[in-house]
């Protein structure tokens, strides 16, 4: 599940398991209106560009003066210039004057906008990469726990969310409160009666948007979690995309996607039904408020209670009156959805690291290799324990061969090693030092690994070999792929190392990856190698290529190495017979094959087919020089 990526076209973040994985963890949105807590967070974001910030409250402000001058200048044309008496000279004076408004508002709200979207970008490529980091810091026990489609949802679409606020509303509530505020000021100025028969719609407008917002925050949570489960339902299937058509699962998991698919269209139609209704209802009761200004403003001007100018200028502010109301809803909306994004966001960049180095660690000096388990314990989850009692120790320079039934440890064992995650009892050693008291970077620096399934990034075989150590040059990267004997394949492809890896190595055979695999960690010169049945994928006689190439690599290192086959084994130093979490046996080949036990069971299954000496009968299941 690693890779893939929710894409934009996913509004969402707060997905859960599509397919309700169990194990799981789930992430469900559960927004507050207001959350004090995170929106201190986000401003953190933005107080570098405090000075963008002071800018655009510069011209929110006097593009809100400007739509409030341009219809009291419309009131002052009519009762001064043309009712008062037809002065051209004056009236054109004041027409200039309320285009010039018109110009100011346009060039304020283009430079707000692009000023917005700046801060706006800037927030969203620092958080983006926060989360990078974060993940590339998190232990594997995170990533082990969590669906990689949700994860990518929170970098793509959550942190899109805050910049969505920044871009379309943040400054609007400024703009839109001081209209609102100048509105009813400047009318309870001109004409207190009109003001109040004009603005008797709005208790029934407030009671409206409160019903509509607060309808439309659960509508808008549920899409969120839908959208969610439509990305890791969309990704899980890529991933998995060979094994649903190799075993015609297509239609199953179309059912199944369906479905997932169709919640979010209901869930993302009903917010739709809730939205689109609310703006007519603002529409509505700027047309009411605006025959009210009629009505009663054509009796007060007859009456002589206000001049015609006044009902002009009412009536233009009625219009510009309901536009801030709405865009405040929106504003309001895109608010909970910044909220509960926000919260996504800093739960993952507040998730604490399990496994960190301790304050204080210091530097693991270079190593000789010697390595020692002492009694190690370890689980993945609590209560269910995976190693037990796990003690051996490795010289420096020796072979130690893991080997034993699938889901008996042996995996475990090396990614302990590399601290991958930390034991629950005992402790590991390296050159005589608790692996925890060193810095991650210095321990595993100092190690190579080859895992069990390779994973090739995209770029040029080259740069994949030169994975650990980027600056290395192309001859030595040459070197190492012919010591882990990759290089034959690789010179044979068209453009030799140049040639390019599409995502996850996927054109390549997995024999090959392990290949290129190997070659990285001799490139990277560890004192540390472990091969997690590093050569399960290759011919058996590219494997004895490989073998005796690594004799050579390994003279004077560390290495461990978890194997099916006969030929890594019989050249171990020790091999340490790993069952139920635990060392059964241990010895070298020929003294196991001694003992009536599992390795010689296994020997007797598994290994014995791979054995050039086994043809000559029984006596070579005895202990030879
Ligand atoms: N990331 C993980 N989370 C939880 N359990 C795991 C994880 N990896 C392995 N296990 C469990 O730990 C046990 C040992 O697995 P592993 O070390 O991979 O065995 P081996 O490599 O010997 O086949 C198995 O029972 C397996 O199910
Ligand atoms: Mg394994």
């Amino acid at each position: 599940m690693i890779g893939g990526s929710g894409g934009p076209l996913f509004g969402g973040g707060g997905g859960r398991g599509a397919w309700g994985t169990p194990g799981l963890e789930r992430a469900v949105v559960d927004g507050r209106a207001f959350d004090t807590r995170v929106m201190a967070r986000l401003w953190g974001y933005l107080r570098p560009f405090r000075r963008q910030l002071w800018w655009t409250v510069v011209l929110v402000v006097i593009n809100a003066a400007m739509q409030l001058i341009g219809p009291y200048l419309l009131k002052v044309a009519i009762d001064d210039h043309i009712i008062a008496r037809t002065d051209f000279p004056g009236l054109s004076v004041v027409s200039l004057l309320f285009a010039g408004t018109l110009l100011v508002t346009f060039l304020t709200q283009s430079r707000q906008s692009y000023t917005m979207a700046y801060v706006a970008q800037h927030v969203l490529t620092k958080m983006r990469g926060e989360l990078f980091a974060k993940l590339n810091r998190l232990p594997l026990a995170y990533h082990d726990r969590h669906e990689s489609g949700v994860t990518m949802s929170r970098i793509v679409n959550d942190v899109a969310v805050f910049q969505e606020l920044l871009t379309q509303g943040a400054v609007n509530v400024i703009a839109d409160l001081l209209i609102l505020t100048g509105i009813i000021t400047i009318m309870v100025l001109m004409s207190p009666l009109l003001a109040l028969y004009t603005l008797s719609v709005l208790p029934v407008m407030a009671l409206a948007t409160v019903f509509f917002t607060s309808r439309a925050r659960q509508a808008f949570l549920r899409t969120r979690e839908t959208i969610g489960e439509v990305a890791a339902g969309f990704q899980e299937n890529v991933s998995g995309v060979r094994v649903v058509q190799a075993f015609t699962r297509e239609q199953v998991s179309q059912r199944r996607f369906d479905a997932i698919n169709l919640g979010n269209r209901r869930a993302n139609l009903g917010a739709v039904l809730l939205a689109s209704a609310f703006p007519p209802i603002v529409e509505f009761m700027g047309m009411l408020a605006t025959a009210i200004v009629l009505w009663f403003g054509a009796e007060a001007a007859q009456s002589g209670a206000v001049t015609v100018g006044v009902v002009v200028a009412f009536l233009t502010y009625v219009t510009r009156f309901f536009q801030p109301i709405r865009e405040l809803a929106q504003v309001y909306s895109l608010f909970q959805q910044t909220m509960a994004a926000g919260e996504k966001i800093f739960e993952l960049l507040d998730t604490p690291l399990t496994v960190d180095d301790r304050p204080g660690a210091r530097e693991l000096p270079p190593i000789a290799g010697e390595v020692e388990f002492r009694n190690v314990a370890f689980h993945y989850r609590k209560g269910v324990p995976v190693l037990e009692d796990i003690s051996f120790t490795a010289s420096p320079g020796q072979t130690i061969a893991l080997v034993g039934p699938t889901g008996a440890g042996k995996t475990s064992i090396a990614s302990l090693l590399a601290r991958f995650y930390d034991i629950s009892g005992g402790e590991i050693l390296i050159d005589g030092t608790d692996i925890r008291e060193v810095t991650m970077a210095s321990l595993r620096g100092q190690m190579g690994l080859v895992p069990q399934d390779p994973f090739l990034f995209s770029g040029t075989i080259g740069d994949n070999i030169r994975f650990g150590r980027p600056g290395a040059s192309d001859e030595a990267v040459v070197e190492a792929a012919r010591l882990a004997n990759a290089h034959e394949f690789i010179a044979r492809l068209p453009k030799g190392y140049d040639t390019v890896v599409n995502e996850r190595g996927q054109n390549y055979s997995q024999g090959q990856r392990q290949l290129v695999a190997l070659a990285r960690a001799v490139l990277a010169g560890p004192r540390i190698l472990i091969l997690d049945e590093a050569t399960a994928s290759v011919d058996t006689r590219t494997e004895a290529l490989i073998q005796a190439a690594l004799a050579r690599v390994l003279a004077g290192r560390t290495s461990f190495v978890i194997a099916h086959r006969l030929s890594t084994i019989r050249n171990a130093s020790q091999v340490l017979v790993v069952s139920g979490g635990r060392i059964v046996q241990r010895g070298t080949h020929n003294e196991l094959l001694g003992q009536q036990g599992m390795y010689r069971e296994l020997y007797l299954m598994q290994f014995r087919h791979q054995d050039p000496t086994a043809s000559r009968g029984p006596g070579a299941l005895a202990p030879a020089g």
